[in-house]
């Protein structure tokens, strides 16, 4: 697969099959993500791995604590997004949804249908390896983004290797949980998950494409004509 193919096929997946990860693929994956540029090259990233009995014990817990609640009132350590969300972004996030829901059959007022597929994040979407993704909390926007840098090498990477990803914001509001299954130093912050396993491409989740603004919504060319 080339790196064209690569970054076209990457889909956010939402369900994976029952199939093991080999694990010198994982650390191979983990490995050459690093690769990502960083400003400066502080390589911000702080990585917690997590597959089989550990990540089962950690969903376990998790799906304890989320048994009869909403998990989308427990707070991450950060702003996952803006309090009110305004244009052109509310309708990018509300046709999102319509997407997502659409696909699964869960009706627009059906709550506990979107809650149900919400609650999936905290199973990974059966996916065999779970990565943590943190970062020193005394860094700043400029190292934040370069986590980004990484996640995106790790996601275009695993493609490589035919498998799929899903990152995973939500899992910060699980940050107490996680923090102290992994043993996180104090000093580190939680941004997200990243899902890795063999996707199940028949699934209804993995079964639309999400839009994207055309060209001229978000460039402005000087000079090329
Ligand atoms: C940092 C980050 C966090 C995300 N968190 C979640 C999440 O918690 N749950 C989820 O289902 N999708 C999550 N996504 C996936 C986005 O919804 C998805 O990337 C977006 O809708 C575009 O779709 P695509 O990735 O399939 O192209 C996240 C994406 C990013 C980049």
């Amino acid at each position: 697969m080339d790196v064209f193919e690569a970054v076209d096929s990457r889909i956010a997946c939402r369900w994976f099959l029952d199939k093991p990860v080999d694990a010198t693929i994982v650390r191979d994956l983990i490995v050459r993500a690093a690769r990502a540029a960083s400003g400066g090259n502080l390589q911000s990233w702080q990585v917690y791995a997590l597959t089989g009995a550990p990540l089962a014990e950690l969903k376990r817990q998790v799906a304890a604590h989320i048994d009869g609640r909403d998990p989308r009132h427990d707070e991450a350590e950060y702003p996952i997004y803006p309090q009110t969300m305004w244009q052109p972004y509310k309708s990018r996030r509300d046709e999102h949804g319509v997407q997502l829901y659409g696909a699964l059959g869960v009706a627009r007022d059906d709550a506990a249908g979107r809650l149900a597929q919400y609650k999936r994040n905290f199973e990974f979407f059966n996916a065999p390896v779970a990565l943590f993704i943190a970062i020193d909390r005394k860094l700043g926007p400029g190292q934040w983004a370069d986590l980004g840098g990484y996640i995106a090498a790790l996601m275009y990477l695993a493609r490589g290797y035919g498998l799929d990803t899903c990152p995973q914001e939500s899992w910060a509001r699980m940050h107490r949980i996680v923090g102290a299954f992994v043993d996180m130093p104090p000093e580190q912050m939680l941004f997200c998950a990243v899902a890795i396993g063999y996707g199940d491409h028949a699934h209804p989740a993995n079964g639309f494409r999400s839009p994207r603004a055309p060209l001229d919504a978000f460039c402005r060319f000087f000079g090329f004509e």
